[in-house]
């Protein structure tokens, strides 16, 4: 995420990240001769397309990092959801998980390194709130009551980079069943981890921790909103967000929370984490628009991770057909940011 300027609550990319990691990447980008480009935002696409290593590789060639001995292990590759078309080719396996936001370990793109921090057993989810029966159980204990499937879909950071990825997880509707909201329930809001000691830019108070996003429960049942457990047929690597991240590819990437320990069904609209930091820039909805820009610059375009092609953007990030009628209702609304 680009913040306007350093206020209480901001941080330069120095103080966020680790000494000897911001030195290495430093070092790295000179020995590149990328001194002129910027480390965050779209460094790592231009790094790609200067070392043309731009063609989209498929899962088995690559390696990335991920849990060890995840003991969901066996529940992957689950069956594809054939439902779910791309328009464009998988972003690499290698891309997708080395250029990441993870702010939990710092606010630079090359952050799977220090994810590793990340444990992800035992991990609990609690369901709480507005619902008939509050409810606490194990990721595996979750896992083992939905049924996983794999979905294509795009994602559309606001930073104006995309992806394309498959995801495994299960349908968010799934999770709403389980819950058995209130008719009062308005709004899930969700949280993520909060342990310094795994995650150490949680240390950094002038940001307000845990991440907490939310949707409303009409979007959190919309059938493109997903729960992902896995990525590229593999559990979900921890700098993607391990155990369990949100999906929801017609908004933009900030709302995809990562990490979730917490649903919460409540009446009251949640404020999420960017919103809080800087709510003229990052709202509540964060709908896809190409023609509404970002304060700060267009979204337009969106380049490709991986091959730094130049794409338009679409409205909901091309998924109109399944959300938009989300929206008829709520003119007045800040939809777009
Ligand atoms: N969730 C948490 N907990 N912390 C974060 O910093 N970053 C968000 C989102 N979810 C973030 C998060 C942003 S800005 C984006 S674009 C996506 O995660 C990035 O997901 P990816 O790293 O899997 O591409």
């Amino acid at each position: 995420m680009l913040i306007k300027r350093p206020k209480g609550w901001e941080m330069k990319e120095r103080e966020a990240t680790p000494e000897s990691v911001f030195r290495a990447r430093r070092r790295l980008i000179a020995g590149l001769g990328l001194g002129g480009i910027a480390a965050g935002g779209l460094g790592y696409l231009a790094l790609a397309e200067r070392m043309g290593d731009t063609a989209p590789v498929r899962s088995a060639e690559a390696a990335p990092a991920g849990p060890v001995a995840d003991p969901s292990a066996s529940l992957y590759p689950a069956p594809r959801n054939e439902k779910y078309q791309l328009d464009r080719p998988l972003t690499g396996e290698r891309f997708a998980t080395t250029y990441n936001n993870f702010y939990e370990f710092g606010s630079h793109k090359n952050i799977h390194q220090e994810a590793q921090r990340l444990r992800v057993r035992p991990w609990t989810v609690t369901i709480d709130g507005l619902v008939e029966k509050p409810l606490t159980l194990g990721i595996d204990e979750l896992l083992a009551r939905v049924s996983l499937e794999e979905r294509l879909y795009r994602h559309r950071c606001v930073e104006a980079w995309s992806m394309a990825v498959p995801w495994t997880g299960f349908a968010f509707a799934e999770l709403v069943a389980l819950a058995r909201p209130l008719s009062a329930a308005k709004y899930v809001r969700m949280e993520t981890f909060m342990d310094p000691s795994m995650a150490p830019a949680q240390r950094q108070s002038w940001y307000p921790w845990p991440y907490v996003e939310g949707l409303t429960i009409e979007e959190a049942t919309n059938e493109l909103a997903f729960l992902a457990t896995g990525i590229y047929g593999k559990p979900m690597p921890a700098q993607n967000g391990a155990p369990l991240r949100l999906a929801v590819p017609w908004k933009y990437g900030f709302k995809a929370i990562k990490s979730i320990v917490r649903f919460e069904f409540t009446d009251r609209r949640p404020k999420s984490f960017w919103e809080v930091i800087q709510g003229t820039e990052y709202g509540f909805w964060a709908n896809v628009n190409p023609k509404v820009p970002h304060p700060r610059w267009s979204q337009a375009t969106e380049q490709v991770l991986g091959t730094g092609e130049r794409v338009p953007t679409q409205l909901y990030n091309g998924y109109g057909e399944h959300v938009a009628h989300l929206y008829a209702d709520k003119t007045g609304e800040r939809l777009f940011m």
